[in-house]
């Protein structure tokens, strides 16, 4: 356990998608220093392999945690969790919050006992979201859909550009066309890029469709690993990109809104 009040939470995703639970840290530990890390070399995630994925992520928050010594690592990304989060609990020392879809507060909502998940193509091929829906969503459906022009859409929208309306057209389209896909009433956003856009998408869906999404839930864990620990925010919190890009300045605004007014390239 840490005794520097400075000491960072360290919140890791490909890109801006860890916002959306840095946002929901924010209401129960407004105080908690924030190391936000965005791979946008490595984005997007959904595309890639689990070799890759498992590699890429070990590696970094390995070098991260070694250089930045945070008090707990966040990893803000369903895709990264699902598919690496055991080997880099087994590799690193401090502690590790994972974003795993969150089935089980769906299973509790649905009452026509069609659920839809929206994530990347990575998460929803993965084991880790077959075990939840066996655990958590037992009598109900789990209708999927991995919707890697989602994730581009809340990137351009974080940086101040509209969101492409076809892109949430096809998302909503593609779910509903699944066998009892007509039948969703409550969709699980399992890609933390999504909740930046839910009002374009609950738009799309319209008002009887509700959404889920583990940000609360995380941020909630986070605040139960630390109790007892002094945090004090001395200055703005920090973003690192794993490469600079020229249009990375596009995203400042928002990452100001968020507290972070530090930028650098790691
Ligand atoms: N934000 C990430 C997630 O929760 C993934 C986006 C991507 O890199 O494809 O899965």
């Amino acid at each position: 356990m840490t005794d520097d009040p400075a000491a960072p939470i360290l919140m890791f995703d490909s890109g801006v998608g860890g916002l959306s639970v840095l946002s929901a840290l924010r209401t129960i530990l407004p105080q908690a220093p924030v190391i936000y890390v965005a791979d946008n070399a490595g984005l997007p995630y959904g595309q890639k392999t689990e070799a890759e994925i498992a590699a890429r992520v070990s590696g970094l928050l390995g070098r991260m945690t070694e250089r930045l010594r945070p008090r707990l690592v966040c990893i803000a990304c369903n895709t990264a969790s699902t598919i690496a989060l055991a080997a880099v609990r087994d590799v690193l020392e401090v502690p590790i919050v994972g974003t795993v879809p969150a089935i089980k507060p769906a299973a509790a909502l649905t009452r026509t006992g069609v659920i839809g998940l929206l994530g990347t193509e990575a998460t929803i091929r993965q084991g880790y979201v077959d075990r939840l829906e066996a655990q958590f969503a037992k009598g109900k459906i789990l209708v999927r859909h991995g919707a890697p022009e989602l994730v581009s859409a809340a990137e351009s929208y974080l940086r101040g550009e509209s969101v492409d309306r076809g892109s949430i057209d096809r998302a909503v389209a593609a779910l509903r066309a699944m066998p009892d896909g007509d039948r969703i009433d409550t969709v699980v956003l399992a890609c933390t890029h999504f909740p930046l856009i839910v009002d374009h998408l609950s738009a799309a869906f319209g008002p009887s469709v509700r959404f889920v999404d583990g940000a609360e839930g995380i941020a909630r864990r986070i605040a139960h690993l630390t109790e007892g620990q002094r945090f004090e925010r001395r200055d703005p919190d920090l973003a690192l990109f794993t490469r600079n890009d020229p249009t990375l300045s596009e995203l400042f605004p928002t990452l100001r809104a968020s507290g972070i007014g530090c930028f650098s390239v790691f």
